[in-house]
């Protein structure tokens, strides 16, 4: 299913709604920080790079957006102890918890599967895709708190459609699929839509390393995408689960 970019915020949209975004320091994750903050949304934003983090904090504050809160966390390094304290921290500061975006994650290298360097095959499964699944689980009783909550997955046309060379990130987006349709069937009676969502070329770091060749300054920027995942959280979304969604 196709959704518009272009979606004009409005003030206070997402007023009272806590959203969790993963790799909220840069690319799609600081875009989309920026635009769920300036609709009201307390964004936790979690990154691994504090430095990186605290820079987009200060852009959100001097935009006199809703202050977000840093949370520094390393998804290929963490443990189902730091999910726990996760959990618990959430609770407590919150209570509960509107919005779960698993937007983080790498590239690994373009090689044929053949010779895929398999340590890097296990670092790429578990930040794209291990870390998703026990984000999701540790968060799912927060999530269960809201009136209207969202769980999206960022997939990629890789992980809809196999393209040789693409190795362990294609394997994970289409992994992150079936985790989404399956999560999707189990949450159906519950107030928790989940789904997948391909939102097209970026011009950021992962768009530079997977294709070194082409001039990126022809690829959007992610700021002018990041509008429509004030949408996808909105509560004019509710009739959303189980769809695979793409941003044009
Ligand atoms: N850009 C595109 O054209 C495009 C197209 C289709 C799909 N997507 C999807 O969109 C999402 C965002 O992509 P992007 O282009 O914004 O990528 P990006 O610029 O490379 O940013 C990736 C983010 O993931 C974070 N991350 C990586 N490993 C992490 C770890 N171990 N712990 C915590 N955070 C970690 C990075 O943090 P650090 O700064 O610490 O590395 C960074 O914030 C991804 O899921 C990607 O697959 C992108």
């Amino acid at each position: 299913m196709n959704i518009s970019s272009n979606y004009q915020i409005t003030q206070n949209e997402l007023k009272d709604k806590v959203v969790l975004v993963t790799g909220a320091n840069r690319g799609f994750g600081r875009a989309m920080t920026l635009d769920l903050a300036k609709a009201g949304a307390t964004v936790i934003m979690l990154g691994r790079d504090l430095a990186s983090l605290e820079g987009v904090y200060d852009e959100v504050v001097d935009a006199h957006y809703q202050e977000p809160v840093l949370y520094p966390f390393d998804l290929e390094g963490a443990t189902p102890e730091h999910y726990e304290q996760l959990q618990a921290d959430i609770f407590v500061n919150f209570g509960q918890l509107d919005g779960l975006i698993h937007n983080a994650g790498i590239i690994g290298t373009m090689m044929p599967i053949e010779q895929y360097d398999i340590k890097l095959w296990y670092s790429t499964m578990q930040i794209n895709l291990n870390a998703a699944f026990m984000l999701t689980q540790f968060l799912i009783p927060a999530l269960n708190k809201s009136a209207d909550a969202r769980i999206l997955f960022l997939s990629s046309s890789v992980g809809r459609e196999a393209r040789a060379y693409w190795g362990a990130y294609g394997v994970s987006k289409f992994a992150l699929e079936g985790l989404s349709k399956t999560l999707s069937e189990e949450l159906e009676q519950t107030n928790i839509c989940v789904n997948s969502l391909d939102p097209g070329r970026m011009k950021t770091e992962m768009r530079r390393t997977a294709y070194p060749a082409e001039n990126a300054d022809n690829n959007p920027l992610p700021e002018t995408k990041s509008p429509a995942m004030v949408y996808l959280m909105s509560n004019k979304t509710a009739h959303l689960n189980g769809e695979q969604l793409t941003l044009e």
